[in-house]
């Protein structure tokens, strides 16, 4: 039985996490990393396992020790992403690509890994090309350089939550102008304003206050999303944090859900739900997503679904938007 998720750590401090426990290897041959630099830097430390498979739980209490990353995001996150690309039955999800590390898969193919294009993963990345334009996983040095005279126009060199506003909406529209395929619909829409948030929050030391603190300098940066390695010596931050700061990001440049038709040609579709929508956005991932994934469950598998759609939920954290239970109530 999956456990319960896990609880937020007793110490939310900042510490030192590139500690002598957690070294930095590189990954070896049959390692797994993907699309978030995040996951990928605490693999290569040894906070997940190294080979980048790991179980939900493991997966939070990783990013909380290593990041502190918030409990609430980090089991929304996690729980939505095992529902789309991990082994529910297995309980274990790869953080990159399809392994049979993470056990049988059955019925379907859905324990494809992080790394599936239009589940988790998807279009206009700060510093990942879109699928249709080419790899979607690997560091892509030209849009690092470009996201460094972002760094310097709008944040002294830094990156910063104004620097993440203009960055966000120009590869929003780069997107939109060049991928005829371009999605931003649903948990698209959220994760898209999430990560560009997230670098300012959990990639700057922890031990900077005052007019440091949440400035992300270019060095770190490359050290996270080229390397997928903490900064010598880091310091994790200095409360729990997420995606804070992605509501002014959002409405520095309003984009709508929605999705291409041919290049250049945007059409807002917010029947997904979006960033200014969550609960719509809940309900149609259990109602549509899911179901569409896991169209008639039985046994574990089952129960399994319903257990981890009771652990999104529960992160939602919102009373007044009602739990669905699209395969009955145990
Ligand atoms: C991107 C999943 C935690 C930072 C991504 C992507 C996925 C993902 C699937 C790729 C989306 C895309 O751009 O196409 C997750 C899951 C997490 C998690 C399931 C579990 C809690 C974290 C943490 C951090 C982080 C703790 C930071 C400390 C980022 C950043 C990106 C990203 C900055 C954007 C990369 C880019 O646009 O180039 N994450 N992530 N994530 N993640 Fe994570
Ligand atoms: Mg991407």
């Amino acid at each position: 039985v999956p456990p319960n998720p896990p609880g937020p750590p007793s110490f939310t401090g900042t510490k030192l996490v590139d500690d002598s426990d957690h070294p930095w290897q590189a990954p070896q041959s049959g390692d797994i990393r993907g699309p978030c630099p995040g996951l990928n830097t605490l693999a290569s430390h040894g906070y997940l396992p190294r080979n980048g498979v790991a179980s939900p739980s493991q997966i939070i209490t990783a990013v909380q020790e290593g990041f502190n990353m918030d409990n609430a995001a980090a089991r929304g996150a996690t729980y939505t992403a095992h529902l789309l690309v991990g082994n529910v039955v297995a309980d274990l999800l790869s953080i990159g690509g399809k392994t049979p590390l993470t056990g049988r898969d059955f019925p379907g193919e859905n324990a494809t890994g992080i790394s599936e294009h239009g589940r988790f993963e998807g279009d206009a990345s700060l510093t990942r090309v879109d699928d249709f334009h080419g790899d979607r996983i690997a560091f892509d040095q030209g849009l690092f350089d470009q996201a460094s005279t972002f760094f310097n126009r709008f944040g002294n060199g830094f990156y910063n939550i104004t620097v993440a506003a203009e960055l966000r909406f120009h590869r929003i529209q780069q997107s939109i102008s060049t991928n005829p395929e371009f999605n931003l619909m649903g948990l698209r829409h959220i994760s898209a304003y999430g990560e560009a948030a997230l670098p300012v929050n959990l990639f700057v030391d922890g031990r900077k206050t005052g007019a440091e603190k949440g400035q992300l300098d270019m060095d770190s940066a490359l050290s996270f999303f080229k390397d997928f390695r903490f900064p010598s010596g880091f310091f994790r931050a200095a409360e729990p944090g997420g995606a804070q700061g992605a509501d002014v990001i959002v409405t520095t440049h309003p984009v709508s859900p929605g999705r291409n038709e041919g290049a250049g040609n945007y059409v807002v579709d917010d029947s997904l739900g979006s960033v200014l929508d969550p609960c719509k956005f809940y309900t149609q991932f259990v109602n549509v997503t899911v179901r569409d994934l896991y169209p008639n469950p039985r046994g574990v598998l089952r129960r399994n679904l319903n257990l981890n759609l009771g652990f999104v939920y529960e992160a939602l954290g919102d009373p007044s938007c009602p739990q669905v239970f699209p395969y009955g109530q145990d």
